[in-house]
């Protein structure tokens, strides 16, 4: 799938902007600030209805203003249109100028893989990370994972609550605890094979791709999960025997909400044994592979942004990247040295230059 255009009104710096795409590669260039991300992050907004920038969600919305609209059509087997509306009353979303009620119901049809300078912090950062990008993949896979997922957080914010409630009345009844122990662990468990799947299928690339990037063998992703092979019955179990620990510390110990991700190198855990490189690189097979997953087990090309990775990365890694990128992904690039980016991206693409909040566009022969 490609975009074909977008246009832009009130997000982030922008008032108004209209862009046409490459089907195959598009770089923007500019010094910082100038407004690049803010480009491809319109385009994952479309997408996700979200913003890969985790804070609040009105900051999409130029200041001063009291809405913004992203709107884009991409081409897949048809010519769709999408529209997002952000404003004070919340989000509406459009395809072909219909409304659709349900975001889930929205979601899933433009698949992004975003790889920014961020995601090369990974493996270091907080199991929240890690949890928090296997959340999204899996909701571009999935309609059902992203409601099984709220459903399971409401549970979770219920049982803490009730939890606390009884801390401070120890004689209460404990049933409407029971249900809702019940209830986590129902929905928990589909979560837990859901990304028991997804991480299933990453292993069959991601050892592959590290080996073509590092010609070294022995790469793996791990899932780690209170709910590792449990039944209900165990799992039941588990909760009751932590029940007072439960209570005393008024929030729930066990769950598919403390999952972790682990990535390994012969057996050693990259976040402990693992050199600056060698995590680079485990991060970019981690991401190939999500290519990979699309192009293979889902039949779907996705859209790929690359966002301010050419600072962070040697040329060697670079090149390793674009040895997978071939010319059906449609590549979005953003860098604020053009000298910095491969020939090989840089020959046949689109180039817009941001200066001072205004776009020229220029094709690079
Ligand atoms: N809601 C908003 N309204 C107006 N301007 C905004 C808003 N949100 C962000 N900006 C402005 O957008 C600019 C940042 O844009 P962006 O993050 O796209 O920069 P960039 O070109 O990617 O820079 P870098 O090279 O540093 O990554 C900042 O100047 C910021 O003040
Ligand atoms: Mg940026």
């Amino acid at each position: 799938m490609k975009f074909i255009n977008i246009k832009l009104t009130n997000f982030r710096n922008y008032k108004k902007l209209n862009l046409s795409f490459n089907p195959t590669k598009n770089i923007i260039i500019g010094e910082n600030g100038e407004g690049k991300t803010n480009i491809v992050e319109a385009l994952y907004v479309l997408a996700l209805s979200k913003s890969f920038r985790g804070s609040k969600e009105d900051v999409i919305i130029l200041n001063g203003e009291d809405s913004t609209c992203i709107e884009g059509t991409v081409k897949d087997n048809y010519k769709d249109k999408y529209k997002l509306v952000l404003s004070k009353e919340g989000k509406k979303v459009f395809i072909n100028d219909t409304k659709i009620d349900k975001i889930s119901d929205y979601l899933s049809k433009i698949n992004i893989v975003l790889f920014t300078s961020e995601d090369l912090k990974l493996i270091k950062d907080t199991p929240n990370t890690r949890r928090r990008l296997i959340n999204i993949e899996l909701s571009q896979y999935s309609n059902e994972y992203l409601k099984l997922l709220s459903n399971y957080n409401k549970v979770l914010k219920q049982r803490n609550a009730f939890l606390k409630m009884l801390y401070f009345n120890g004689n209460a009844s404990r049933n409407y605890l029971d249900i809702l122990t019940d209830q986590l662990i129902e929905i928990g468990l589909k979560l837990y094979n859901y990304r028991q799947d997804f991480v299933n299928n990453i292993s069959n690339y991601i050892e592959n791709n590290y080996y073509k990037i590092a010609k070294k063998h022995g790469l793996v992703l791990s899932y780690k999960s209170d709910y590792k092979n449990k039944s209900k019955e165990d799992l039941l179990n588990m909760y009751k025997k932590n029940i007072d620990k439960d209570i005393t510390q008024g929030k729930t110990n066990l769950g598919i909400h403390h999952d972790d991700f682990i990535f390994e190198l012969n057996g050693k855990n990259l976040k402990d044994y693992g050199s600056e490189g060698e995590q680079k690189n485990a991060i970019i097979s981690l991401k190939m592979a999500e290519i990979d997953i699309f192009k293979n087990d889902l039949n779907i090309m996705p859209i790929l942004i690359l966002d301010d990775l050419f600072s962070e990365l040697d040329k060697k890694k670079i090149n390793n990247i674009l040895d997978f990128i071939s010319d059906d992904i449609q590549t979005f690039v953003t860098t604020t040295d053009l000298t910095k980016v491969d020939k090989r991206l840089k020959v046949g693409s689109k180039i817009f230059k941001i200066k001072n909040g205004s776009i020229k566009e220029v094709n690079y022969e």
